[in-house]
């Protein structure tokens, strides 16, 4: 038997994706820029061991066993990665053989929190390690089909998902931006407001808005090109106020999106549209933009702030929010391994 042991950050979109033009591909229909946090933060671990006595393919997600073999984004990914280690002759885990996957979330799973970024990420990543196959840009093919916004976690630091215009997929892929490095001083303040599963899924969501929101495609069109010139120039400058200014917009753009959708996608509460406002008067209370929030498809806030502005911002939130649950997230590099792969005996 051998086993690996993977963990994997989730990312935060700045500009974000919503919406397919191939479902099974999970080909986007806009390009979109995120941030990975720390490998000490909000992270899904994973262990997959493969042995010749294993009779089926088996997965446990936070305890609770999945149906691998009906999950066709789990065997995507499965024989997406054998598919590569063909190429492998010296890899020592053979292809025949089953695997048993348990994979964990330290923070709560289907909240809007990047869970299905951090967790199909650390999969893909995982099993590259397992059959000895490169860590490449390729591989962010192969987690794009786990969970589009999977690809990002790939990279630490700045990454961008390139929407491609290939009909099989083959350019749509992420690549970073730049590193940690950049920006070392970038933080994320993390509010969890409510840590239920969402109501309706990400895929669901923008199934529901590709096919029903009038919105989506001037969005498409006419913002999201122009927005990912402008965040890549921010990044590369170190400009906060201009990263800020995208930031909010391109998350209020999304939940208008959201809310154009028939019936409505509802994500954000009262609770989000608090801080909402509560960001934008501590930014014009102290004269300077200092806090930028971000909701993803839940009513849960990323706040990015620089470093040396986190205890302010903190004391101020905790004074507004005095009952949440706020966690300050240190921004650090990408994916780590435990180790090369064990062999059992
Ligand atoms: P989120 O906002 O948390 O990304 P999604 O609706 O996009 O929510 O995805 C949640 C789904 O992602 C889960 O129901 C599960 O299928 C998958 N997922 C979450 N965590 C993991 C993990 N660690 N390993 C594999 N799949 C995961
Ligand atoms: C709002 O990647 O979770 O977080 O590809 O269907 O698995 P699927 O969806 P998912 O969608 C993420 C949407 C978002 C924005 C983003 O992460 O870019
Ligand atoms: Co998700």
């Amino acid at each position: 038997m051998f086993s690996v042991t993977c963990i994997a950050p989730v990312n935060i979109a700045i500009v974000k994706y919503w919406g397919k033009r191939h479902e099974e591909l999970i080909l986007p229909i806009n390009d979109s820029i995120s941030m990975t946090l720390g490998t000490n933060e909000l992270c899904a671990k994973t262990t997959i061991a493969a042995s010749e006595g294993f009779q089926h393919n088996r997965m446990w997600l936070n305890d609770d066993e999945l149906p691998v073999e009906e999950d066709s984004r789990l065997m995507r990914c499965l024989k997406g990665v054998q598919r590569l280690a063909l190429a492998n002759v010296s890899q020592k885990v053979s292809l025949s053989w089953k695997v048993h996957i348990a994979s964990r979330n330290n923070f709560p799973t289907a909240a809007g929190l990047a869970s299905s970024a951090a967790g199909y990420a650390c999969l893909v990543y995982s099993l590259a390690r397992l059959y000895g196959v490169p860590i490449n840009e390729e591989l962010t093919t192969i987690a794009r089909q786990g969970s589009g916004s999977a690809c990002r976690s790939l990279y630490g630091g700045f990454v961008q998902w390139h929407r491609g215009a290939l009909e099989d997929g083959s350019d749509s892929v992420a690549k970073p931006v730049v590193s940690a490095q950049h920006w070392p001083n970038m933080h994320v303040l993390i509010l969890v407001v409510n840590d239920e599963r969402k109501k309706t899924s990400s895929t669901k969501g923008m199934q529901r808005s590709v096919t029903t929101s009038q919105l989506i495609q001037h969005r498409v069109d006419k913002i999201v090109p122009e927005r990912t010139a402008n965040l890549r120039k921010a990044i590369e400058a170190r400009d906060f106020p201009s990263f800020a200014e995208i930031t909010m917009k391109d998350s209020n753009q999304f939940h208008a999106i959201a809310l154009d959708t028939y019936p409505p996608c509802v994500y954000m509460n009262d609770v989000s549209h608090a801080i909402v406002d509560f960001v934008h008067s501590y930014n014009e209370t102290i004269g300077e933009v200092q806090a930028a929030y971000t909701f993803d498809a839940g009513p849960n806030a990323c706040i990015y702030v620089l470093k040396e502005n986190v205890a302010k911002l903190l004391a101020a939130v905790q004074k507004v929010f005095p009952n949440d649950a706020t966690e300050s997230v240190e921004y650090l590099r990408g994916i780590t391994v435990s180790d090369t792969v064990e062999k059992h005996p």
